[in-house]
């Protein structure tokens, strides 16, 4: 708990308090640590309080003390020899509860928003934001439809599609099917999406599980690799594309930023090329028309408003070298929010710095739930 001097800052002010949630259970984890440290550092100290709370890659949230350093501390990339999440004894000053239980201190009342910095399933996908419309507190973001709806990539293609929004040819494989007859899948694949294709768990994000096959032979590992992560298994014609973002935000009247443009360092945006390799570039404002920034711009804003969500989102795009045709590739609705991510640059470049960012994110998310509160 805050004491009362910490309540208020210099100017006397009261301030906001605000829960930061990050760490989370999916493999997004230590992009989400990243993001958090980002966001934290751009909320202004005078008008805001910060209450850090970690969820550990096992599900149990950390308050009190620095659960940022213990996190960062168990964290595989960062992990000390034979040191793993599990075994690592948690400082004292650091409180642990039970997994799925909000701990003490991030009660309603006691913070007054939330803001889940987890990327991927358990964070991104409507889990948490269930919780926290249950528990009555305001947060940052969209809602458990629209967040659910955008995590699997094959309901947000199906909701899009449905609306007349343009996509590539894609369609959803059971792992359940897949496994119980590779052939005629593969089959059914070369004859409806053909090759190359990319293979990717519905839901997802970070390239965690993503693959192209080149030919019907890679698409057993392609299946295998996407399997490990999800039940639901995407295959996607492969679009040669350059790709571009938008960042979105709002609420009911969202605004798009300008559209960026990333240029991968390997054949596709892996892992690899998003957070290890130097040789990925960002191109801000994406060097294109002004006709195609107009397009893309509706088209993210038209993503935002059918799937429903709110406060903010990154929509993510392929522009098809031959025919110039945009296609929406997916929507992130806690997009990475580290200082080279591409949804804060954005609104950089669209002149919306990161401190006015948040605070722009925070009142969006009062003000929502200001709105939905039974009158
Ligand atoms: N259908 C596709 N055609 C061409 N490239 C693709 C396709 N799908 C994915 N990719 C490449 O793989 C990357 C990661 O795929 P994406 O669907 O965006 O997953 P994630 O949610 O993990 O970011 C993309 O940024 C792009 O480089
Ligand atoms: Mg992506």
């Amino acid at each position: 708990m805050a004491s009362s001097a910490n309540q208020r800052g210099k100017r006397g002010k009261k301030r906001v308090r605000v829960a930061v949630v990050f760490g989370g259970q999916s493999s997004e984890h230590d992009v989400s640590l990243r993001s958090a440290r980002t966001i934290i550092g751009a909320l202004d100290p005078e008008r805001y309080e910060v209450v850090p709370v970690g969820i550990t890659r096992e599900g149990r949230w950390l308050t009190g003390g620095d659960p940022h350093r213990q996190l960062t501390a168990t964290s595989p990339l960062f992990a000390l020899p034979n040191g793993s999440a599990a075994d690592e004894p948690v400082s004292s000053d650091v409180v642990v509860s039970r997994p799925g239980s909000l701990p003490t201190g991030v009660a309603g009342g006691e913070v007054d928003v939330i803001f889940p910095v987890l990327h991927g399933p358990m964070g991104e996908d409507g889990t948490i934001q269930g919780m926290l419309e249950l528990s009555g507190i305001p947060y940052v973001g969209s809602g458990v439809l629209g967040s659910a709806v955008a995590m699997d990539k094959a309901m947000a293609k199906s909701v899009l599609g449905q609306a007349g929004l343009p996509q590539g040819d894609w369609r959803l494989v059971a792992r359940r099917d897949w496994e119980r007859d590779p052939e005629r899948m593969t089959e059914a694949i070369a004859a409806t999406i053909g090759f190359p294709c990319f293979v990717k768990p519905a839901n997802m994000g970070s390239s965690v599980g993503v693959s192209k096959a080149h030919d019907p032979s890679e698409l057993p590992a392609a299946m295998l690799t996407a399997g490990h992560h999800d039940r639901r298994i995407l295959v996607e014609q492969a679009i040669n594309a350059r790709e571009l973002e938008v960042s979105v935000l709002g609420n009911d009247d969202p605004i798009a930023s300008v559209a960026g443009e990333i240029v991968p360092a390997g054949e596709f945006y892996d892992y690899n090329a998003k957070y290890i390799d130097d040789d990925s570039k960002l191109l801000i404002p994406a060097p294109i028309d002004g006709a195609t920034m107009g397009q893309v711009q509706e088209l993210a804003i038209a993503a935002f408003r059918e799937l429903d969500l709110a406060g903010l989102a990154r929509v993510d795009f392929f522009l098809e070298r031959e025919t110039g045709r945009l296609l929406i590739n997916e929507v992130n609705t806690i997009p990475g929010f580290t200082a080279i991510s591409m949804y804060p640059l954005l609104w950089e470049a669209t002149g919306v710095p990161l401190p006015e960012l948040v605070d722009r994110l925070i009142a969006l998310a009062l003000e929502r739930h200001a709105e939905r509160k039974p009158t």
